[in-house]
Formats: structure tokens, sequence, C-alpha cells
């Protein structure tokens, strides 16, 4: 029986990604690490906290004597690293925190499973969880692929870039045996509602102002998060030692399309006068340095591993409203406290 060590299991991806490998393999033991910061939440987990190959401990990965402690303890044979500050706003306010977590904790686990899996590297696998935002922003055409040069542009892409660098410099210097995967935007239940898709449903409940940064022209590629830890779990199974894998949905919308898509199935839903929702779009001074566009060309993954998104983006989007919908003492649970003094210090500036 191996045991698995996922980092960040409780914030948004990490929960699904913890979710697919303790149901879908009880073979393997799981243990989740996760500091719990603003974006960790336990309350994501609740289905499947009593399962018999599922560890929950709580601790920080910028801590390394506790890291090192940690694969004594376990003597992991994977690692799957998602624990991260992964809000761009945020990077913007307080870079440190970046490159805190972002660097110096990625360094920790890579060094920790280096010394644990010194002179035995065989069927060991560090697999980092990284962003497309590495590649910088793309023009009105083109896509980022693998061989893409990395150019990242904000305080978050930069200290993400920094951390896929190291991991591959382990494997070339140590030979760690390390794969990584660069994935698009993604959505779908439990995203934090700081970021694009889940502030503007929790906004159009409350009937609050959208904030749209900008013109609302910039493009992302969006990917619902069961599609991407599915991906993971397919490259983290077949996926070749050494390599990168970028996972992207081929589902481009410029901001103010998709949250006008997202306004007309919520009125729909709620039972509003079409139009209704879309009158809360409310333009505000664009993000620093403001990536234009990102795209994503998944065809290695398509090719090599038979890898393609399952959803289509309305349904995906019809499928994560009526999650939030469903699930408003979640959002209300999130949402208050911490979140009010960060939701005005962000908003309340322009
Ligand atoms: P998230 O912010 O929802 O969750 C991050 C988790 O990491 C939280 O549970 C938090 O408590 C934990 N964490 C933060 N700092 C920690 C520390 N020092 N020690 C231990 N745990 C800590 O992030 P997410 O959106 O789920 O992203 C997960 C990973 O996927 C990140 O590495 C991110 O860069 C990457 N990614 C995200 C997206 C996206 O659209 N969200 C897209 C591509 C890649
Ligand atoms: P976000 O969800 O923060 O993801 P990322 O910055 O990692 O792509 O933002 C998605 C897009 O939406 C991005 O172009 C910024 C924009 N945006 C807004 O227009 N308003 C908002 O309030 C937020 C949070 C984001």
């Amino acid at each position: 029986m191996q045991t698995i060590l996922i980092t960040g299991g409780a914030g948004f991806i990490g929960s699904h990604l913890t979710r697919l490998f303790v149901t879908k393999y009880p073979n393997y033991n799981i243990v989740n690490v996760d500091a719990l910061t603003y974006a960790g939440n336990l309350a994501n987990l609740t289905d499947i906290e009593n399962e018999p190959n599922y560890t929950f401990v709580k601790g920080d990965i910028t801590d390394a004597p506790f890291i090192n402690d940690l694969f004594s303890k376990y003597q992991f044979s994977g690692v799957l690293h998602c624990a991260a500050e992964s809000h761009v706003d945020r990077s913007i306010t307080d870079p440190l925190a970046f490159v805190r977590t972002n660097v110096i904790g990625t360094v920790n686990l890579l060094q920790a499973a280096k010394e644990s899996w010194k002179g035995n590297m065989q069927d060991k696998l560090f697999y980092h969880i990284s962003t497309d935002e590495v590649y910088g922003s793309l023009g009105d055409e083109g896509f980022f692929t693998e061989e893409t040069a990395y150019d990242p542009r904000s305080p978050y892409s930069a200290s993400k870039a920094s951390s896929d660098h190291f991991v591959r410099a382990y494997y070339h210097t140590y030979h760690l045996p390390v794969k990584i995967s660069n994935c698009s935007n993604n959505y779908g239940p439990f995203h934090f509602p700081e970021k694009l898709i889940p502030l503007c449903i929790h906004n159009i409940i409350n009937k609050k102002p959208l904030p749209i940064y900008g013109k609302g022209e910039n493009i992302r590629d969006w990917l619902f998060v069961e599609d991407h830890v599915r991906a993971i779990d397919t490259i983290f199974h077949n996926g070749k030692i050494g390599e990168t894998y970028n996972i992207g949905g081929h589902n481009e919308w410029t901001n103010i399309a998709l949250v006008k898509e997202l306004c007309k199935q919520m009125d729909q839903k709620l039972g509003r006068a079409e139009g209704e929702s879309a009158q809360l779009i409310t333009y505000v001074t664009d993000r620093a340095g403001h990536d234009l566009r990102y795209a994503i060309d998944a065809t290695k993954l398509k090719n090599e591993l038979g890898w393609l998104p399952s959803l289509q983006f309305e349904e995906g989007l019809s499928k994560t409203i009526d999650w939030y919908l469903k699930n408003q003492e979640w959002l209300n649970n999130v949402t208050s406290g911490g979140y009010q003094n960060y939701y005005e210090a962000q908003y309340n500036k322009r």
C-alpha cells in the first residue's frame, strides 16, 4: 500500500483531487497537508473525511522541519503538490506571501522528497501542479504549448514560474522523478469567491455590483475542475517522468461575455426577469499588469495520453451555479469574517 502526500488538499482544486484519489484508489493512503489559510476549508471534504485511506494533517509547507518530519513519518512514494497562494490580486498587494509559499514551500518539499528518496528513486514521483500564467500573455492569436518560453508578469505567475524552475532543477541536478502540468483557469464547486466566477455568482445572488476590470475584454480559457483533476490522475499514472503537460479547455471567453452568460443563466434559475442581473455589471479600474489572453494548446496531452475535456462550458457553468445555489451556507460561511475586510480593501480602493 503506497502513501501519497497531497498538499493544499483543502483548497479548491486540491479538494477535488483529494476526493478523486481517496475514492478511486482505496489501495492508496492519502495524506492531505494543508495550512488552512483563508482559502483552505475542511468543509470542502466532509464527504470523504472518515474514509479509512484518508488522513488530514494541518501544517505549513514553509516549515522545513515539519515537512521533513512528515516525510520520515509517512515514507511517501508520491507527492501531488497543490498548495499555493493562488490569487493574482492578492499577489499584487502582498508578493512576499507568494514567494514564501509558492517558492520556498515548493523547495522545502523538493528537498524533503530528495532526502527521503535518496538511493531509491524507483517508483517515486513528485508531481507539481502549475498554471498557464507562467507563459505570460497572448495577443489575439496563438496558443501556449509546452515549448512556449516563460514570461510571467504578475507576482503570482512569477512565483509559480520560479517553483516550476526549481522542480525542473531537481530533476536535472538530483534526478528527482518529477512531472509538471500547467493548466488554464478552472471553475466549479468549492471555488473561493474572490475569483471571477464564484464572486459574480455570490454577488448576483445578493444583488451586488459585478466588478469587471477594465473593458472586460481580457480572455481566459476555462476548464471544469473535475476535468482538470482527471487530467492530473492520467498524467500522474501514465505521463512520462521529467515531462510537462499543458491542460486546457479550448474554451476561450472574454470576461464580459462570460459574466453576461452567467447573468442569463442565473436570471432563469432564480426566476428573475431576463436582463435583471446584467444590470449589476459595473466596470472598475483595471488590474495592474492585467494579462490580456490565456489559451492552452493541450494537443500533447490528447495525443500521448488520450485526455479530453468532458463538459461543454454552458453545461459546466450550469452545474456550478446549481451547486452554489444549493450550498449557500458554504458560501455564507466563507464570505463572513475576514472575507469582508478583503472585499472592502480590494474593491473600495477603486
Ligand atoms: P486555492 O487557493 O483554492 O487553495 C490553495 C490551498 O493551499 C488552500 O487549501 C490553502 O490553505 C493551502 N495553502 C496555502 N498556503 C499554504 C502553506 N504555506 N502550507 C500549506 N498549505 C497552504 O488554490 P487552487 O485554485 O485550488 O489552486 C491549487 C493549485 O493549482 C495552485 O498551485 C495553483 O497555482 C494551481 N492552479 C490553479 C488554477 C485555478 O484556476 N484555480 C489553474 C491552474 C493551476
Ligand atoms: P481570476 O478569477 O482572478 O483568475 P486569473 O486572474 O488567475 O485569470 O480572474 C479571471 C479574469 O477576470 C481576469 O481577467 C481578471 C478578471 N476579473 C474581473 O474582471 N473582476 C473581478 O472582480 C475579478 C476577481 C477578476
